[in-house]
């Protein structure tokens, strides 16, 4: 049998309480990690521990929007485990869906602060601890296509997962001089609460929305593709792979949706 692929490694995965994070601290877990779940939602956060198991899993509550929770929280990973190999930062909030032109500037606020200052609050305080300890870590980070097209979801939205790109490109031109590797991936559209709840659709309607924008016919995408690529992403098998944006949209972002001139 082959070795599990992230063997002794320790992981903290923010916005693990759901979604596309829980599936990853499956996957994680179910690979050989110990996995620090970080959220807001205490209830769910716990639940998932429980159904992975507490000795591979541990929940703390952490707000990425408040950088003092984040120090703490990444302080506990330490204490806990001793280690940190993995950083998976994925929480963030879609916002509300609103005209250019009616904006509220309020939340357009809150989707940076969330999406892109608390991203990068992980990234300095994870990033932080591998350096002391001169571990050659793996950071990841949940992106969009939105990052790469405009039109697909609110306009603070799509800003924020646009400056996530840079944002790993910038960490991933400094950290690497210490053995870290920076990446983010970009999934299309997911049926997880975030999604469900901003368009007010059931995950089976969510799904068949994506199917019917989707270039690659007949695969539903599910937490778990995306889980998947974060598991590459933060195993060896991608050692030389840093500052990359990796679509998991099914060619989606990379093929005209305006008309086809082959049929
Ligand atoms: N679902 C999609 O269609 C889709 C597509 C592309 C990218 N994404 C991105 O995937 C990531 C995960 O979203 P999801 O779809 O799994 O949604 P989700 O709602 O299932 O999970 C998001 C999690 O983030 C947590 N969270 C929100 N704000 C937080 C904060 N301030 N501090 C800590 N945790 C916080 C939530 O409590 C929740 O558990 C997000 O960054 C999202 O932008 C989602």
């Amino acid at each position: 049998m082959s070795k599990p692929r992230l063997e002794g490694k320790v992981a903290i995965i923010t916005g693990a309480a759901s979604g596309i994070g829980e599936a990853a601290a499956r996957v994680f877990a179910a690979n050989g990690a110990r996995v620090v779940i970080a959220d807001v939602q205490d209830e769910l956060g716990h639940k998932v521990v429980a159904s992975i198991g507490e000795e591979k899993a541990s929940y703390r509550h952490c707000d990425v929007r408040d950088e003092k929770q984040v120090e703490e929280m990444v302080g506990f990973t330490l204490d806990k485990y001793g280690s940190l190999d993995v950083l998976f930062s994925n929480a963030g909030i879609l916002g509300p869906l609103s005209s250019i032109l009616d904006m509220d500037m309020e939340d357009f606020d809150n989707t940076m602060v969330t999406n892109v200052r608390g991203v990068a609050s992980t990234i300095k305080h994870a990033g932080r601890a591998m350096v002391e300890r001169k571990i050659r870590g793996s950071i990841i980070c949940t992106a969009s296509v939105a990052a790469a097209l405009g039109g697909s979801a609110p306009h603070a939205y799509t800003t924020s997962k646009h400056a996530l790109v840079g944002l790993v490109r910038s960490a991933c031109s400094e950290l690497g001089a210490h053995g870290i590797r920076v990446n983010c991936i970009s999934p299309f559209g997911v049926a997880t609460p975030l999604a469900c709840n901003a368009y007010n659709l059931e995950p089976d309607s969510m799904e068949a929305v994506t199917c019917a924008a989707a270039n690659l016919k007949g695969t539903v995408l599910k937490p778990a593709h995306i889980a998947e690529a974060a598991l590459f992403l933060a195993s060896n098998e991608s050692v030389y792979i840093s500052g990359h944006n990796l679509a998991v949209d099914g060619g989606f972002t990379v093929v005209s949706h305006s008309y086809s001139t082959i049929q």
